[in-house]
């Protein structure tokens, strides 16, 4: 396939040379915010461009390779990451460790200037942009851009992935209504979301879920009863769709600390959240309740349109700032445009939902229990 450079004419850029990676776990849209990147460094730029395999990884074992024109083009619409991925995080301790040994950033230091590199360029969620931040106070510079099917990044209204995977979980949620309907059953999806429950909330409201279970909101089981009894007795429904995001916890769980959780959930045998709450909907209400944990297939596969758009416009913004020198900043969505922030704004940070955020009252209103009573 021949490369067609678009005819425009080239720019003056600060950058000549960055390193581009993808670190986290993948989301649909990489592709497509790397080809947005290196085009518009390529085309309009003229910059140089090092591809880096597997996150920080790649810095680390100096796993790198040119990326050229041809590395490129015909990627938009492709699902996980030309440069593979890893949950590589350099400045965390090693177990056992009190201190951070050092021997990884030091590595990523050296492969950073052997390459000659003016910038890296890092895709990912809020452990990726993090160690951007830490990378750029040891004096590198550093662009970030934000992906992840969670949207729980700070510093941007949405990231990329996200749309995808509320695609994926309301279409799962849509199949769910039918065999939940003929059945007459308690049907609970467990969507991702990891500490937020952005995904489980938005799918849950296109899907029209009857419950809606979130980190941010303990649930309680008695109140969820009392809602999935009611839709029978007085709303003459037989059968009810519970979303349940990955991170929601009861009340009683979230009075706990860390590790008394992690050992109740244990010796509950329960693999995940999404079984524990069929279980404890069969418990209370003694109706036919089944779990689906959708997982990874919300990773996977081809980006939506939106993605598509977000990914390419902030992958061309994260050019333009590499052009200008604006070094240590995350190219970022901020109502409807296209801006950046500095890389400390999402640095350690969750965006969770907040309490009083409008689509908690939009679920409420249409009738949905977020697992409390009111
Ligand atoms: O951050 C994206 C995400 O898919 C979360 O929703 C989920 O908790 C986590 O990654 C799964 O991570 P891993 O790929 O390491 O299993």
């Amino acid at each position: 396939m021949k490369y067609e450079k678009v005819n425009m004419e080239l720019r003056p850029s600060v950058t000549k040379t960055f390193g581009i990676l993808t670190a986290g776990g993948d989301c649909p849209g990489l592709n497509a915010a790397i080809r947005g990147v290196c085009r518009a460094a390529y085309d309009r730029y003229n910059m140089t461009i090092i591809g880096i395999a597997n996150g920080y990884r790649g810095l680390i074992d100096e796993s790198v390779r040119m990326l050229r024109p041809v590395d490129f083009q015909g990627i938009l619409t492709r699902g996980g990451t030309i440069l593979g991925a890893s949950r590589e995080k350099p400045f965390k301790k090693e177990t056992g460790d009190d201190e951070i040994s050092g021997d990884k950033v030091r590595a990523i230091k050296e492969t950073y200037r052997k390459l000659g590199l003016d910038c890296l360029v890092v895709l990912g969620g809020n452990g990726t942009n993090t160690t951007g931040y830490l990378l750029s106070r040891e004096g590198l510079n550093v662009v970030g851009l934000p992906k992840t099917i969670d949207n729980d990044i700070v510093g941007t209204d949405r990231t990329f992935g996200f749309h995808s995977a509320l695609a994926i979980g309301t279409e799962a949620i849509d199949r769910l209504h039918s065999t939940a309907e003929s059945h007459n059953r308690v049907m609970v999806i467990e969507l991702m979301g990891h500490k937020a429950g952005w995904l489980a909330l938005y799918a849950g409201v296109a899907g029209g879920g009857d419950v809606i279970l979130i980190p941010e909101i303990p649930y309680d089981i008695e109140a969820i009863g009392h809602h999935l009894v009611d839709r029978v007795k007085n709303g003459g429904k037989t059968f009810s769709i519970v979303v349940v995001a990955e991170g929601a916890l009861s009340i009683e769980e979230s009075r706990m600390e860390k590790k008394e959780r992690k050992k109740y959930r244990a010796e509950t045998g329960s693999p995940s959240v999404g079984y524990r709450i069929a279980r404890e909907i069969e418990e209370e209400t003694g109706m036919e309740t089944r779990a689906t944990v959708l997982g990874y297939m919300q990773r996977g596969g081809i980006p939506s349109a939106s993605d598509r758009v977000l990914a390419t416009s902030l992958g061309t913004a994260a050019a333009d700032l590499l052009a200008r020198g604006e070094y240590g900043k995350m190219a970022a969505l901020q109502g409807n445009d296209i801006t950046a922030v500095d890389l400390g704004v999402p640095a350690g940070k969750v965006k969770t939902v907040p309490r009083d955020h409008y689509m908690i009252d939009t679920a409420v209103s249409v009738g949905t229990c977020m697992g409390v009573d009111g």
